[in-house]
């Protein structure tokens, strides 16, 4: 048996060549040697996103980007939170396990807090249950299908370590019942720089999106700063934003060649930039248009979430029947 791969995709909005780098990429390469279940986490997007309409926007364009971008179906096991009501059986059990300040700890719930009391609010005001319960939840996701490995963000390690704890727990009073999962970060291409050098993010505005059409895309990746350096000029490769994004898609004999012209000097930013907007129109275009299929198509969508929580669940029912039953409930 394979060992099990499991990560949960939280559904908020086209990703950008950030996530697919950071996130994206690194999980696919896993399907051959793991068993991969991946899954589109709307439980966990409804402690913010309480709209049906939007929800199901967001739900139905993660998936087609995931699929677009090379998840195969076949291989990987890929559903819906929402598909698995064993999750719930198993959330309160685990929540039973957790000691409520450990939650109190969790980033997301202390920022929130943090927000308020600047504010001069009272700590908790706004904050939902379900966000404090939020990496309850997600230990669950984990520790239901017995996860070895979990590729996930530098963001998302806090929560993998409460899975460990929570799971820790569970098998210091129970007997080894549940596997003990292990985050899968890939530090070297965790930092992909936005257009203006700090971290890619939404939060920031300054994306390039995997599925922008071409002529956004080419904007973007001329918007990206460089200092003010001519041609003729020495410059540094590894302080350059151009350079970090390139480097991801370029192949290695190109990614030598620029270097030495960096460093020796005679390299135009404008050049490097073209090079790069034509390595993302060749990696993505076949995708895009995937992608902009597929997004409608909700039917072909929902039948690969229903086989893949078939067989999600096959893998989940046994875990939860062994832990109710050491546990002496039925
Ligand atoms: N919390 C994760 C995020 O914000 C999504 C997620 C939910 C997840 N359940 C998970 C990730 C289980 C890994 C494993 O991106």
């Amino acid at each position: 048996m394979k060992k099990i791969a499991l990560t949960g995709i939280k559904p908020t909005g086209t990703p950008h060549i950030g996530n697919y780098l950071g996130m994206i990429k690194p999980a696919l390469e896993l399907v051959d040697n793991y068993q991969a279940l991946y899954f589109i986490a709307d439980y966990h997007a409804l402690t913010t996103v309480k709209d049906r309409k939007a929800l199901n926007l967001l739900i139905y364009d993660i998936a087609a980007a995931w699929l677009a971008l090379g998840l195969d179906p076949h291989k990987v096991f890929f559903f819906r939170q929402s598909e698995i009501p064993e999750i719930f059986e198993f959330t309160w059990i685990l929540a039973c396990f957790t000691s409520k300040g450990l939650l109190n700890r969790a980033h997301a719930y202390k920022a929130a807090v943090e927000v308020n009391t600047k504010a001069g609010k009272p700590p908790d005001a706004d904050i939902n249950a379900g966000l404090f319960n939020y990496p309850v939840l997600m230990a669950a996701d984990i520790l239901l299908y017995g996860s070895h490995v979990v590729p996930v963000g530098l963001d998302q390690k806090q929560h993998v370590e409460i899975a460990q704890d929570i799971a820790g727990a569970v098998n210091n009073t129970c007997g080894r019942v549940l596997t003990i999962p292990q985050p899968l970060i890939r530090e070297t291409v965790m930092i992909i720089p936005g257009l203006d050098g700090r971290k890619m993010s939404k939060n920031y505005h300054n994306t390039i999106p995997i599925f922008a059409d071409n002529k956004t895309m080419y904007k973007r990746v001329m918007k990206i700063v460089t200092d003010s350096k001519r041609p003729e000029e020495p410059k540094d490769p590894e302080n350059c934003n151009v350079f970090a994004i390139y480097k991801n898609f370029a192949p290695a004999e190109s990614i030598e060649a620029r270097r030495k012209q960096y460093l020796q000097g005679g390299l135009a930013y404008r050049d490097i930039k073209l090079e790069l907007f034509e390595l993302l129109k060749t990696t993505f275009t076949q995708k895009r248009e995937i992608y902009l299929n597929l997004k409608n198509n909700r039917v072909e969508i929902d039948h690969i979430f229903n086989q893949g929580s078939e067989k999600a669940r096959d893998i989940a029912a046994p875990i939860l029947a062994r832990t109710k039953d050491k546990i002496g409930l039925r």
